[in-house]
């Protein structure tokens, strides 16, 4: 499985891309269309945030988990538009029975709910929130549902009825697109009725028969309702453990977890980034590392690397292995810092992830300083090719997480990779 291990946008629809190649199947198991992952093929570019990223190759299955929110008409818009370049999917993709419905009324309460907070998570507005609380609420509707359509109707009666009272006690208004936007997702029934199965049962069975499967993370460690910097998270579970549960597997047929880190970090949306850059700098790596959300177009903060995050993700994930991203957006920086510990005013470090997030808003990172190689790396492909400083750098990740690299990204393109065995 492929892991995001600091706040999401690591480059996992990339790696996944690149490891699809040799899986026979590929499953998302948690989070919605708040995912942006971006993969270069050839000279286009695709944005996917609610279909699996190993769907650009052909023949390959793509399933989305129980612990998925669907989105059906991102998702069929999504579907529509790839099959317009080329893409057919009908056949190949498939979405749990289990899984529960983003409404329409899930964006609309997330967006009303950011308007109205004090202290605004900054969601991405695609009612991820909303849609798990239903669901953790019991009152959620699932894929299954649409097979006896008077419940399914009744559900969404209610569930309309509750956004508007919702709503209303926010001090705000339904401006008619509730029920409009409910009779669209009332059409695409059909549509889903054909793709709905079991993806537990699919991927025991693939696996049974010696198949190869690659489960794929969305958002990231730091974002993870249990373990990132709560209450700025999502309201799904990122870490490894989740995928067992959003796909419906056991945790013991999970052989490899490989955790994607970019060469620096990023954060979108509100909460700490410890090792975040001065102003200055921050604009300097957002036009190097093109960082900006893939699903809101909001400038994404930058920092070094954070060790004490990695080292923490390495744990939670229990991470077999590291896919280190986006080295070459380095490649012309004299000096580069990792952040190793984490100080406060009163004089003490700690290498811990703290759970106090508001204690995390206030640390200042100790630094280590490393001489940068100065020299284009998107050419290579194998850590031989690298310049001596760009090795020295990787290692002393591999040292800090106590994780072995398995991958190197050196640029957007399927070709542009380091496997290390
Ligand atoms: P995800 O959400 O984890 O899949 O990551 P995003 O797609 O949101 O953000 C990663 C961005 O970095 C995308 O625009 C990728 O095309 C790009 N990217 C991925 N790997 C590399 C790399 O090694 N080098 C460079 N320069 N860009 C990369
Ligand atoms: P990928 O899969 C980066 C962030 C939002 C916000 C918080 C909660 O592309 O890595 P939500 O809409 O989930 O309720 O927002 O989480 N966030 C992401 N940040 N990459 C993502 O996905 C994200 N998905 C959510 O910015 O801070
Ligand atoms: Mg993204």
């Amino acid at each position: 499985m492929i892991v995001g291990c600091q706040w999401g946008d690591e480059g996992k629809g990339k790696i996944v891309d690149v490891l699809a190649e040799d899986a026979d199947i590929v499953a998302r198991y948690q989070g919605g269309a708040n995912a942006g992952h971006t993969v270069h093929v050839g000279d286009e570019e695709f944005i996917l945030h609610q279909i699996p990223s190993g769907v650009l190759h052909d023949g390959k299955r793509c399933l989305l988990g129980n612990g998925v929110v669907l989105d059906l008409l991102q998702f069929f818009e999504e579907f529509d538009a790839l099959a317009e370049r080329g893409i057919d999917l009908a056949a190949r993709v498939g979405v749990s029975e289990r899984a529960h419905l983003l409404m329409p009324y899930h964006r609309v309460l997330d967006k009303a709910s950011e308007r109205r907070a004090s202290e605004k998570i900054g969601t991405t507005g695609r009612g991820i929130g909303p849609a798990y609380e239903d669901k953790a609420g019991r009152r959620g509707i699932r894929v299954a549902d649409i097979r006896n359509p008077e419940r399914f109707e009744q559900l969404v009666a209610d569930g309309v009825e509750r956004a508007r009272a919702k709503l209303s006690a926010m001090g705000q208004e339904d401006d008619g697109t509730l029920d409009a936007a409910v009779t669209r997702t009332l059409e695409l029934r059909d549509r889903l009725d054909v793709i709905a199965t079991d993806p537990g049962w699919e991927i025991v069975h693939a696996l049974d028969a010696g198949k190869s499967v690659l489960l794929e993370g969305a958002q990231g460690t730091a974002l993870d309702l249990d373990h990132g910097t709560y209450p700025f998270v999502t309201s799904s579970n990122t870490t490894a453990a989740g995928a067992a549960t959003g796909v419906g597997i056991g945790p013991t047929r999970i052989t490899d977890v490989f955790g994607v880190v970019k060469a620096y970090t990023t954060r979108v949306g509100n909460g700490p980034l410890p090792t975040g850059f001065d102003e200055e700098m921050d604009e300097r790596m957002r036009q190097l590392g093109g960082e900006f959300g893939a699903t809101t177009g909001r400038p994404r903060r930058c920092g070094w690397f954070d060790a004490v995050l990695a080292r923490f993700s390495a744990r939670v994930n229990g991470l077999t292995g590291l896919a280190v991203t986006k080295l070459d957006v380095l490649d012309t920086l004299p000096e580069i810092s990792i952040g190793l510990e984490y100080c406060t005013e009163d004089g003490g470090c700690t290498r811990e992830f703290p759970a106090d997030t508001f204690a995390l808003a206030r640390v200042e990172p100790n630094y280590e300083t490393l001489p940068g190689w100065e020299e284009d790396t998107t050419g290579c492909r194998s850590l031989e090719d690298l310049p001596r400083n760009a090795r020295a750098y990787l290692d002393r990740i591999q040292e800090l997480t106590e994780t072995p690299i398995r991958m190197v990204s050196v640029g957007t393109r399927r070709s542009q990779i380091i496997h290390v065995d």
